[in-house]
């Protein structure tokens, strides 16, 4: 039976701290893991932009003595020439072992996965999910802050189409004593969805408020996101947007002391640079926890020695 990734919910909690486990040994002791995936392929099929995801889980392979093969823009690959997911996915099943997929279209890594014989892994899908960020923000939270639980946990910015808020919300409901604080502009509010189906009926508590200033203060994690100018219609909305939010030190003044600022990157202004020294900003250190949870993960989806058991889907 083949596991795919297409939310952080595919695996439970104990799953992820036992991945969590494995990306932290993976780090402390690399060599234990350095020809693992030996004769492996990953495909990285990446219809989107992307520096991190891809490059981490390429350096990921590489790193557990695998091989990469793949594309990094839909314009390299034959969907310039109208080739539909489907099709892509039943060819690179031929040619390797397990790939990632990013999409701008919501949905496309669950279509290619039905057609799939191998792990699909969702590598970001539109306005939607990204799991594999989502496992990096956990082990970032984790590794540094002792634990997941008991969190105040701000998320600033561009909360409506910010793929990596929603899932990082959907896995952070299932450990106790969470609440969030969503600080956005009114156009950029969480989606309803997310309120209804997610926060809400897990009895999560939330606040949602405009101004970065007012919480500061209360929060443990400050989740920082760039507004998503691919996501826009309109040009002048985007412009209009894209500066609501810029942490600067005098900012970093109002939080506790051992607050955790984080960032999926890329950031475009919505951190000044001035931020980079402050031991509380850890953006950079978390793209490197990309690199060991990627490889848990992939070890993981081949089941290769050192991975971690895991629910069979039925
Ligand atoms: N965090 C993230 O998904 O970065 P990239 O778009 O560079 O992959």
């Amino acid at each position: 039976m083949i596991k795919h990734v297409l939310s952080p919910l595919d695996f439970s909690v104990q799953e992820l701290e036992d991945l969590m486990d494995l990306a932290n040994d993976i780090e402390k002791y690399p060599d234990k893991y350095a020809h693992a995936c030996a004769g492996k392929q990953l495909a990285t099929l990446f219809y989107e932009p992307s520096t991190r995801t891809r490059l981490s889980f390429e350096s990921a392979m590489l790193s557990l003595g695998g091989n990469v093969l793949g594309f990094a823009s839909a314009d390299s690959s034959s969907a310039a020439k109208g080739e539909s997911v489907s099709d892509t996915i039943r060819v690179i099943s031929c040619y390797a072992d397990i790939c990632a997929m990013r999409h701008p279209k919501e949905g496309a890594p669950l279509v290619a996965s039905m057609k799939s014989s191998i792990p699909v892994i969702n590598a970001g899908d539109g306005g939607h999910q990204h799991p594999t960020q989502t496992m990096t923000d956990l082990l970032s939270i984790r590794s540094l802050k002792g634990s997941i639980s008991n969190m105040t946990v701000g998320l600033c910015g561009d909360l409506k189409f910010g793929r990596t808020v929603h899932s990082l919300i959907n896995a952070l409901v299932r450990y106790p004593g969470i609440n969030f604080v969503l600080i956005s502009p009114p156009e950029l509010r969480v989606p309803d969805y997310i309120i209804d189906d997610v926060l809400k009926p897990n009895n999560v508590p939330y606040t949602e408020c405009t101004e970065l200033e007012e919480a500061m203060p209360k929060l443990d994690i400050l989740y920082m996101t760039r507004v998503q100018k691919e996501r826009f219609f309109n040009e002048e909305e985007y412009l209009r947007m894209k500066d609501s939010y810029i942490l600067d030190r005098a900012k970093m003044e109002l939080a506790k002391k051992d607050m955790l600022v984080l960032h999926p990157l890329p950031r475009v202004n919505e951190i000044s640079v001035e931020v980079d020294d402050d031991p509380r900003a850890a953006y950079f250190k978390q793209a490197q926890y990309g690199k060991y949870i990627r490889m848990a993960l992939i070890l993981t989806l081949l089941r290769l020695s050192g991975a971690v058991p895991m629910e069979l889907p039925s």
